[in-house]
C-alpha cells in the first residue's frame, strides 16, 4: 500500500488522503499536507482530526512524528486541541465552508429569479420528508442482502407490484407487475424505447409540447411530426404513415385540456388498424380538480399504448424514478435495450417508493398536494380576472400549470414585463414544434406549484403588476385594485 493513502482513520469514521514529499524529513511532510489540506477547504473548520496513533500506522510513520505535526500546527493556529475532544480544524483556519465550490448549473439557474413561476417542478418545499424517511428506514432494514448487488433492469419487484396496485387504481392502467419496467423518469423511457431500437420513427408529437424531448430524440435519429391541436386536443385523424405517436392525453402539455373522449376512441382504432402504437405520457395525471381523474388512454387497449408516468410532478424531480407499462411484446426488447443491470434507478430508491406508495403515504401526499395546488389555482383565476381581465386563463381543470392567453403580438412584451419584475416563465412560443403550420397563439404558460406557500403570494401579485392593463405589456390604464389574496 503507498504510504501517501490513510485508509482507516477507523476513530474518526473518515478516511484521509495526505501526500507526505518534499524536503525536511517526515514531520515537515505532515506539517505541510495538512496545513494544505486546511487551507484549500479539504478539511473544513471543525474537522476531526485522527488520534496520532491511527494516522501513525496508516501513514507508516512514528507516532511521535504525528503529535509533534499535530502540535506544530495547532501553535500556529491551524487546529485546536482540547481535552476530551481530540485535535480539530481551528474555525479561523479554514475558508468558509463550501467555498470552493463551483455552481454547476446554467445562468439564472443559480441563485434563481425573484419569483419563479416556471413550469415543470411541483413545490420543493412541500416534499414530504418525514413519511419518505420513514419509508426509506422501513425499506432498507427489511431489505435482503441481495438487494445490495446489481439490480434487475425490469425494476423491484416491490416497487412493480405497489405500482401495478396503484396505476390501476388511482390511473385505469391495466398492468402486470412483469409488463413495467422501472425508468429514472419519461426522459429516459425514451432512450431504451427509441435509442435502443424498440421503436423507430417517424413519430407524430403534438404540435406544441415539450422542446426538450423533442430534442432527445432528434438525437436519437427520429423524426418527429407535429400534429395540430384545437379544442378537442390533438387532430388524431391527422395521423398516417407514422409508427406510433406521443401524446398527453389527461391533460395536454402545454395548452392543457384533456384529449376529447372521441379522439380517445379514434386514435386507438388507428393504432389497431394501422399497426401502430400510442406513447402515453402521463405526466401530471393525477392532478385534476374539477372533475374526475380522466383515466390512462392505456385502459383502452394495453397492446397498443405504452404508458410512461413518473414521480417528477407528483412527489420531485430529484427522486428520478418512473415506469414504462408496456405492451408484452415490447418487454424483452426494453429489457435488453436497459442491458444486464440496472444503471439508472437506483434500487434502494426503488425499494423507498415501494414502501412510500403501499404504506399509503404517496396517496397522502398527492391528495395533500391537490388541495394545495388548487388553491393556488384559484387565486390566480381570482386575481388575473380583477387585475388583468384581457387575459384567459386555460388549461386550469387539471395539472400544476395555466396558460394565459394573450391578444396577437403580445407575448413578447409580456414575458419581457414579468422578467423586468423578476418573474422567470415562458412563453408558448418556446413549446411549438418548428414544423408545424397551425395558427400560433400568443400565451404564457405560468407554473402556479413551484414557489413555496409562503412565496406565491408575492409572485402572483408581481405577475399582476406585470400584466395589469395599462402596465408595459396591457392595453388601457390601470384601475388600482388589489391583487390576489396573500393567502395562508
Ligand atoms: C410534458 C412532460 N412530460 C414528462 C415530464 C416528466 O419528466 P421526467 O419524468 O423525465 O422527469 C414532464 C416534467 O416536467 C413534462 O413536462
Amino acid at each position: 500500500m503507498p504510504e501517501s493513502w490513510v485508509n482507516s482513520a477507523e476513530r474518526i469514521g473518515a478516511d484521509l488522503h495526505l501526500e507526505l514529499s518534499g524536503p525536511g524529513g517526515r514531520r515537515a511532510a505532515l506539517i505541510r499536507a495538512l496545513r494544505e489540506a486546511v487551507r484549500s477547504g479539504r478539511l473544513p473548520a471543525g474537522t476531526r482530526l485522527p488520534p496520532y496513533r491511527s494516522l501513525a500506522a496508516d501513514l507508516g510513520v512514528a507516532r511521535n512524528t504525528v503529535a509533534d505535526a499535530y502540535a506544530e500546527l495547532v501553535a500556529e493556529g491551524w487546529l485546536t486541541a482540547r481535552q476530551g475532544s481530540g485535535t480539530r480544524v481551528a474555525e479561523r483556519a479554514a475558508p468558509p465552508r463550501g467555498h470552493a465550490r463551483v455552481p454547476t448549473r446554467g445562468p439564472g439557474r443559480v441563485r434563481g429569479p425573484r419569483h419563479d413561476l416556471r413550469q415543470g417542478a411541483p413545490d420543493a418545499s412541500a416534499f414530504p420528508r418525514a413519511a419518505w424517511a420513514a419509508s426509506y428506514r422501513r425499506a432498507l432494514q427489511q431489505a435482503p442482502s441481495e438487494v445490495f448487488g446489481p439490480g434487475d433492469p425490469a425494476g423491484r419487484i416491490e416497487l412493480r407490484e405497489a405500482l401495478a396496485e396503484y396505476l390501476a387504481r388511482a390511473r385505469g392502467v391495466r398492468a402486470e407487475p412483469d409488463r413495467i419496467v422501472v425508468c429514472s423518469g419519461f426522459a429516459h423511457a425514451l432512450r431504451p424505447l427509441f435509442g435502443g431500437g424498440v421503436l423507430r420513427g417517424p413519430l407524430a408529437v403534438e404540435a406544441y409540447g415539450l422542446g426538450f424531448h423533442r430534442e432527445l430524440l432528434a438525437a436519437a435519429g427520429v423524426r418527429t411530426v407535429p400534429l395540430p391541436l384545437d379544442e378537442h386536443g390533438a387532430r388524431v385523424d391527422r395521423l398516417t404513415r407514422e409508427r406510433a405517436v406521443l401524446l398527453t392525453p389527461a391533460h395536454q402539455f402545454p395548452t392543457g385540456g384533456p384529449l376529447h373522449p372521441a379522439r380517445r376512441a379514434a386514435v386507438i382504432d388507428w393504432a389497431r388498424a394501422r399497426g401502430g402504437l400510442v406513447l402515453e405520457d402521463d405526466y401530471d395525471g393525477e392532478f385534476r380538480y374539477d372533475r374526475k381523474p380522466v383515466g390512462a388512454l392505456q385502459g383502452l387497449d394495453p397492446e397498443r399504448v405504452i404508458h410512461v408516468g413518473s414521480v417528477s410532478k407528483s412527489l420531485s424531480l430529484a427522486v428520478r424514478l418512473g415506469w414504462m407499462v408496456l405492451p408484452e411484446r415490447y418487454v424483452d426488447g426494453v429489457l435488453a435495450a436497459k442491458g444486464d443491470r440496472e444503471a439508472w434507478a437506483s434500487v434502494l430508491d426503488q425499494l423507498g417508493l415501494a414502501d412510500f406508495v403501499v404504506s399509503g403515504s404517496y396517496d397522502r401526499h398527492v391528495r395533500r398536494m391537490r388541495q394545495r395546488y388548487r388553491d393556488r389555482r384559484d387565486r390566480l383565476v381570482a386575481a388575473l380576472a380583477e387585475r388583468a381581465p384581457h387575459v384567459e386563463v386555460t388549461g386550469v381543470a387539471a395539472g400544476l400549470h395555466a396558460v394565459l392567453r394573450l391578444p396577437p403580438g403580445t407575448e413578447r412584451s409580456a414575458v419581457g414585463a414579468a422578467a423586468r419584475r423578476g418573474i422567470a416563465l415562458d412563453g408558448l412560443a418556446g413549446f411549438r414544434h418548428p414544423d408545424t403550420d397551425m395558427p400560433a397563439h400568443d400565451g404564457l404558460v405560468v407554473g402556479y406549484a413551484t414557489p413555496p406557500e409562503h412565496a406565491y403570494g408575492a409572485a402572483l401579485e408581481a405577475l399582476c403588476e406585470a400584466l395589469a392593463p395599462g402596465g408595459e405589456s396591457g392595453g388601457h390604464p390601470a384601475e388600482p385594485a388589489a391583487c390576489a389574496s396573500p393567502g395562508p
